[in-house]
């Protein structure tokens, strides 16, 4: 078996430090445990009005990551990682059921009901889909940067493309028409180290209103 290279982060600074883009990784599959709490860790990102509005379309299946590498203009790591997830934002999906949206807090109150259904209404309910399409893929942003840390915390590595064929992708995976892949991140134990960290500096970065 291969030595994994990558030990695991233990806290948020190690995560974050230890994360690069890894573009190798151990073809073992990935025990199913761990791929779930990657997947339940980056449930808990933060969105507006807490609609989550992020899909993840989790491919295993080696034929299917073998064609999605070809749509992925040849990127090595997608056939080559155990776990590639596409990540969707579909407007559509903002119309869940009050049962699952809403906190338990707001559901036992009749009042707090009426008021967060206007509130969703206002929100995104009568939006077109492009826009809260739009909305969704601009959150699906920060569901990807919580993946990447998570996966970091159980040992794993990333590598978050946008380079692929959207619509090639999408066929692929049977993701609707009008939804975003907003990435497609490569998963598994990491076999390199990937680049040392290149950063601007925060002089560039940042400005201060003092
Ligand atoms: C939205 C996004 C799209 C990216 N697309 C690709 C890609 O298609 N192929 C690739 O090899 N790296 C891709 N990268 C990785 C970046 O090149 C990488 O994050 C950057 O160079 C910094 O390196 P680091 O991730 O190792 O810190 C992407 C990163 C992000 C956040």
């Amino acid at each position: 078996m291969t030595q994994t290279l990558r030990p695991a982060a233990s806290t948020i600074k190690e995560a974050i430090e230890s994360r690069r883009s890894v573009r190798q990784f151990e073809q073992a599959p990935m025990p199913e445990a761990d791929l779930l709490e990657i997947l339940r860790l980056t449930s808990l990102a933060q969105s507006a009005f807490n609609m989550q509005p992020w899909r993840f379309v989790v491919v295993t299946n080696q034929e299917v990551k073998a064609k999605l590498e070809l749509a992925a203009n040849g990127q090595k790591q997608v056939g080559g990682a155990p776990v590639v997830i596409a990540v969707v934002a579909d407007g559509a999906e903002f119309h869940q059921p009050t049962e699952l949206l809403a906190r338990p807090e707001v559901l036992a109150d009749p009042e707090k009901i009426e008021k967060f259904k206007v509130s969703v209404e206002r929100a995104y309910g009568s939006k077109p889909l492009e826009a809260n399409t739009e909305f969704a893929a601009r959150m699906s942003y920060i569901a990807i940067g919580y993946l990447t840390l998570a996966a970091r915390g159980l040992g794993y590595d990333t590598s978050v493309m946008l380079g692929f064929k959207p619509n090639e992708v999408k066929v692929l995976l049977e993701i609707p028409e009008h939804a975003q892949v907003t990435a497609l991140i490569a998963l598994g134990r990491g076999t390199e180290e990937g680049l040392a960290h290149h950063r601007l500096p925060l002089e560039v970065l940042t400005r201060f209103v003092r």
